[in-house]
């Protein structure tokens, strides 16, 4: 069977953009002409940013890339599928129910059509996946911060970074529908990020509630460094951002607003992760989050204190220090799901990003709500019993024992 160019191109656009049943499911390109061009291509009709286009992931090596070709820039997608017609010496072109096997000759192309059990799917839909930041689309301020350049493309030894912020973004998303849902957010949020640092993640914030959640916002990024908040002011001016401002100073002393919506504070050291809880009750903030970075004070009291239950029943954990200081780690981030969940959150603890990445994995998640008083009571009972094995008096509990309701 003999194809010509047209042809082919016109069953690329066959109803990308509104009957999935007659719509192509993926294209592979293989067999490049050329020797510098990436070994395939794979094209997906995809929903980008609420408009069609043709996604298009380019492998090489064992890295992916991500492209979008929208349907609307007809001339220039058609310029680019042809471009890989005259590339890639096959195509196989999958539809429901049938795939076209197609080859490139010296006079055209030709090719067969063979049956298949594909069935029709949903075009991919970036609503659940824009937030996640896809590579090939350029985002501002991650070319600004250096994590991809000008044509989007992840710098190699930024790849871990990437993966993080989109990460926190799904859990900022999930956090953010669940506020919505239960009616605690309206069509605005004012988030307050505690330790902020180089603002990665406070700037990703922006990003996705600009341009994905599209809510009203205010974000206030607070850190003790004075250079870095200043470097983040000008990066906020540079990128044009006005609802995104930075403050140099001490979460303790923290009074630029009365309330937060959601607060959270990313790997910020030891006890800042407590000031950040005990300022996010303050500011009656519906949900906190939470990944703590190093936890001194508990490695320090369970390892000073004399004849603990922890020492005397978990006697192998609590001899060797790098074994109780894991201990401890893990005792203090039990120790502020629960104090949290006496204060009327409810919580989760979660992997945050897999271990390979970093060592700092634990996300603690709370959303303000409704607890009964049983359940309280209960959590009470194990929070003092928790307390006496440890055989600590934890700061967390002189900085928020107040808001216990329980
Ligand atoms: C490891 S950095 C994390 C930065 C950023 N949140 C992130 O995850 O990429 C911790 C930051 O917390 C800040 N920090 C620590 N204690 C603080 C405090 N009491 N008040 C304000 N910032 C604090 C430090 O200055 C530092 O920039």
């Amino acid at each position: 069977m003999v194809f010509t160019e047209e042809i082919i191109l016109n069953l690329f656009c066959a109803d990308c953009e509104g009957d999935p049943g007659n719509s192509f499911l993926r294209a592979v390109f293989s067999e490049p002409l050329r020797k510098e061009d990436v070994p395939k291509r794979i094209l997906r009709p995809a929903i980008v940013r609420r408009s069609p286009c043709i996604q298009v992931e380019s492998f090489k090596n064992t890295q992916s890339f991500h492209d979008n070709l929208p349907l609307a820039e007809a001339e220039q997608l058609r310029g680019c599928l042809s471009e890989f017609l005259s590339a890639y010496r096959q195509l196989l072109l999958i539809f429901p129910g049938k795939s076209f096997h197609i080859r490139k000759t010296r006079g055209g192309f030709t090719g067969k059509i063979v049956e298949n059990k594909e069935k029709p799917t949903e075009i991919s839909h970036d609503r659940r996946k824009s937030y996640v930041l896809s590579e090939g689309e350029p985002v501002p301020f991650l070319v600004s911060l250096g994590i991809m350049n000008g044509e989007g493309r992840v710098y190699k030894e930024k790849r871990d970074k990437f993966r993080q912020i989109n990460k926190y973004l799904e859990f900022m998303d999930g956090t953010i529908r669940e506020l919505h849902k239960k009616k605690q957010i309206d069509n605005f949020i004012r988030c307050v990020d505690f330790g902020c640092g180089k603002s990665y993640l406070t700037f990703a914030l922006e990003h996705y509630l600009r341009e994905t959640a599209r809510l009203d916002y205010e974000i206030l990024g607070l850190d003790l460094k004075e250079d870095v908040i200043g470097d983040c002011n000008a990066l906020a001016e540079k990128l044009a951002i006005g609802n995104l401002r930075f403050l140099n100073g001490d979460i303790r002393d923290y009074t630029e607003t009365a309330e937060a919506d959601l607060v959270f504070s990313l790997h910020a050291c030891d006890n800042a992760t407590d000031y950040a809880i005990a300022k996010a009750l303050s500011l009656r903030a519906k949900a906190i989050l939470l990944v703590p970075c190093c936890q001194h004070e508990f490695y320090q009291k369970t390892r000073d204190g004399k004849k603990t239950p922890l020492r005397e029943y978990l006697a192998p954990l609590a001899t060797d220090g790098v074994l109780l200081e894991k201990l401890s780690s893990l005792a203090t981030d039990g120790f502020r799901a629960h104090a949290l969940r006496l204060c009327g959150y409810h919580v989760d603890v979660m992997e945050f990003i897999d271990m390979e990445h970093t060592p700092k994995n634990i996300l603690i998640r709370a959303v303000r709500g409704e607890i009964p008083a049983e359940k309280l009571r209960a959590v009470r009972e194990q929070y003092e019993a928790y307390k006496t094995f440890l055989g600590i008096s934890p700061l967390l509990e002189q900085l928020i024992g107040n808001y216990y309701l329980a």
